[in-house]
């Protein structure tokens, strides 16, 4: 279970009617019955993030189904084909999609540290995360929003996950501009406004969406924008103004409480340049986090999680052929991996990671 949990907007007219019923007359009364302090309470009627222990608690006393009544995140990736698959069944290598769940992440301990430190006190700051394709943009986006609320239980041991004082007060969302959906103005504000517990109206207008989220953002919230190129190249109705209007809300009207990071392939200002925006949004970004490889320890970590290990001389081939860029890196385990699965004894797996590795030989240069 996450480490906070909050009631879906759908469902807290249900919830301030069941304690109604339930003759709790006020939140203090409710408070002292199930022993949890008045902001907790309050936290949990308004759909604010509350510890799940104390979620489970509140709903116990209310004679709700907590499991049904949470919030559930979008999905950005397909689920599981089946739910019950446990972590040590899926794939220790994982090539291709970005990686969600943060124990199959490894390094970028110091863009970590630096992109926390900017998120962790008022008022947030804002970062962009600049990297050739395929370099773990997209990957380094999840692992910020999920690694602070995942279970240490869900991690690998000795994985950090205590990079802020009160992960659970945290809003994250998530944009994905190569979403189709997200290239209107309406859908994306309205997505935005979901994700945050607002009421969401149809159309939701620009005025609608700077007065909703300046009058009632209390929580600090950090919205990530994935492949921001595709919003500002082939979405029109995300004009200057809407960029503009973007950048007043996080600068001025949300006393320090919301912060971008945006995901890139080169700086926000070429880009806003690039593509015909003058927007002095693209400003903002004070911190840019340009990936490259991993260090040498961060990717010995990655080949030494393999569930069978690698004899030391395969060790030191992998590092070499993939210059420490994750992808490669994933490619070529997987290869050594399935070698070892299949009881092979001759380096047929070389020869095979190497050709694996040839589409993203671009890769492979422009890191050099
Ligand atoms: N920190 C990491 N730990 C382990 N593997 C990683 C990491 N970052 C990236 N990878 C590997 O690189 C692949 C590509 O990652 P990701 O999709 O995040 O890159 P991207 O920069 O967003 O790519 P694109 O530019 O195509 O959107 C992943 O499938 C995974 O194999
Ligand atoms: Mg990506």
């Amino acid at each position: 279970m996450a480490r906070s949990l909050r009631v879906a907007s759908e469902y807290i007219a249900k919830v301030k009617s069941a304690y109604n019923v339930k003759g709790y007359f006020t939140q203090e009364s409710l408070a002292i019955a199930v022993g949890l302090s008045l902001a907790t309470i309050k936290n949990f009627l308004s759909g604010k993030p509350v510890d799940s222990g104390n979620f489970v608690k509140i709903c116990g006393k209310l004679g709700l189904d907590a499991e049904a009544i949470a919030y559930k995140e979008p999905e950005t990736q397909p689920p599981q084909p089946n739910s019950n698959i446990t972590l040590e069944e899926t794939s220790p290598f994982i090539t291709g999609s970005p990686i969600t769940h943060p124990r199959h992440f490894f390094g970028r301990q110091r863009e970590l540290r630096r992109l926390f430190d900017l998120l962790k006190r008022y008022p947030l700051q804002n970062a962009a995360i600049i990297g050739k394709r395929r370099i773990g943009k997209t990957s380094l986006l999840h692992y910020l929003k999920n690694i602070t609320t995942t279970p240490p239980e869900k991690l690998r041991s000795g994985q950090k996950y205590d990079w802020l004082p009160q992960p659970e007060n945290y809003q994250w969302i998530f944009v994905d501009f190569q979403d189709r959906r997200m290239a209107g103005k309406d859908r994306l504000l309205g997505y935005i406004l979901e994700c945050l517990n607002f009421k969401v109206p149809n159309p939701c207008s620009l005025e609608y969406f700077m007065d909703e989220v300046s009058d009632n953002l209390h929580n600090p919230t950090v919205i990530l924008l994935d492949e921001i190129g595709v919003g500002l190249q082939r979405c029109p109705e995300l004009d200057d103004e809407f960029w503009e209007s973007l950048r007043s809300l996080a600068t001025n009207h949300t006393r320090g409480n919301l912060a971008f990071v945006l995901a890139t392939h080169e700086s926000p200002i070429e880009l806003a340049r690039n593509t015909g925006h003058s927007s002095p949004f693209f400003n903002i970004f004070g911190y840019t986090a340009t990936l490259g490889a991993l260090t040498e320890a961060e990717a010995r970590e990655l080949i030494a999680s393999s569930p069978i290990a690698f004899p030391e001389e395969d060790v030191e081939w992998i590092l070499h052929q993939s210059k420490r860029l994750p992808l490669l890196l994933q490619i070529l385990c997987r290869e050594r991996l399935f070698s070892l699965e299949e009881g092979e004894t001759n380096n047929n797996w070389q020869e095979e990671g190497l050709r694996q590795m040839q589409p993203f030989a671009d890769l492979l240069r422009a890191c050099l």
